[in-house]
């Protein structure tokens, strides 16, 4: 061991050794040093089983936090609850449509019935929807997408705030996109879903600033998940380069750096942040 060399010089005068003992106590990591950035906290995640969520999860659960995925989906529910599992035995599925009411309130419930808080939430889940021009949307198609990608947050936000409020403290972290900053056409639906988010944080920010929580919201560029392997981009390779010329970094991004910034957001390491839209998107909105 690297300090046991200094220790064996028993021979030096007195004033040496002290020297060495104080310079042993100030390099010896602190245990705060050792602790994870989410030790002892509950994150709740919508849309965990797939894609950001699911990179978000595995990340707060490196960070030590116990995890609550809320999803309707139930396909992969084993095999990544087995994942963050193997990281954190502190984990927990719950069926959930974050579009009804009452599954997101009761999801929350089993969260603190549980885990015995709600420290941080990220409200992820989404859906792209169906392509078109407004003049061509059917009702029912905008709604799908409003329904979960705007509504859906509200609902978890209103549950989540109700139990930070009691707390005195608490993180909140939204899923918008570049499509909450700018236009995207043939998607007015989500576009205007994602616009919503960001003025959806910034309102939530300004109402409980005071009460120790904080309101954030990532606006990630094209991301490579299972969403976008919907678009079937990989069988369409001039596609996929219009969609990657449109990032100046020339790339698409993981789901694992939106993860990076999502931490950030969920630690102390962003304690004076609230109602800020963090872009994570290789330069797009930089245009
Ligand atoms: N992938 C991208 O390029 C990209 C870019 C910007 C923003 N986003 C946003 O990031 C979020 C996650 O996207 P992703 O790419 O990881 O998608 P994904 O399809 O890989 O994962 C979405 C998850 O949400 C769940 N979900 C969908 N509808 C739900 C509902 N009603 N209730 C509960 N769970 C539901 C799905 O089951 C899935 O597990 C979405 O809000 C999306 O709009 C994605």
């Amino acid at each position: 061991m690297q300090y046991s060399k200094s220790v064996n010089v028993v021979s030096f005068p007195f004033h040496t050794v002290t020297f060495i003992s104080h310079t042993l106590v100030n390099f010896a990591p602190s245990k705060k040093q050792f602790m994870k950035k989410l030790e002892n906290k509950t994150v709740f995640i919508t849309g965990g089983l797939s894609g950001i969520g699911k990179a978000c999860a595995i990340a707060a659960a490196n960070e030590g936090a116990a995890i609550v995925i809320a999803d309707r989906e139930r396909g992969e529910n084993i095999k990544t609850m087995e994942e963050i599992k193997a990281i954190q035995p502190k984990a927990l599925f719950v069926e959930c449509n974050v579009s009804i009411y009452t599954e997101v309130k009761k999801a929350i419930d089993v969260t603190i019935d549980t885990f015995g808080s709600i420290d941080v939430a990220l409200n992820n889940a989404g859906i792209g929807g169906k392509a078109g021009r407004i003049s061509d949307m059917e009702e029912r198609d905008w709604l799908s997408v409003i329904n979960i990608d705007l509504t859906g947050v509200f609902y978890c936000m209103k549950q989540e705030l109700i139990h930070m409020i009691l707390q005195q403290s608490g993180v909140i972290v939204n899923m918008s996109s570049i499509s909450g900053k700018v236009g995207y056409a043939k998607s007015a639906h989500y576009v205007a879903a994602k616009h919503g988010l960001v003025g959806l944080t910034k309102a939530a920010a300004l109402e409980y600033a005071t009460d120790g929580i904080r309101v954030n919201v990532i606006c990630p560029g094209f991301i490579d998940t299972p969403l976008l392997t919907k678009l079937d981009l990989n069988n369409n390779p001039d596609r996929k380069k219009v969609i990657i010329d449109k990032h100046p970094m020339n790339r698409l991004g993981s789901a694992e750096e939106i993860a990076k910034g999502f931490i950030f957001l969920a630690t102390d390491d962003s304690s004076f942040v609230t109602g800020a839209a963090l872009n994570i998107d290789g330069g797009f909105l930089a245009q």
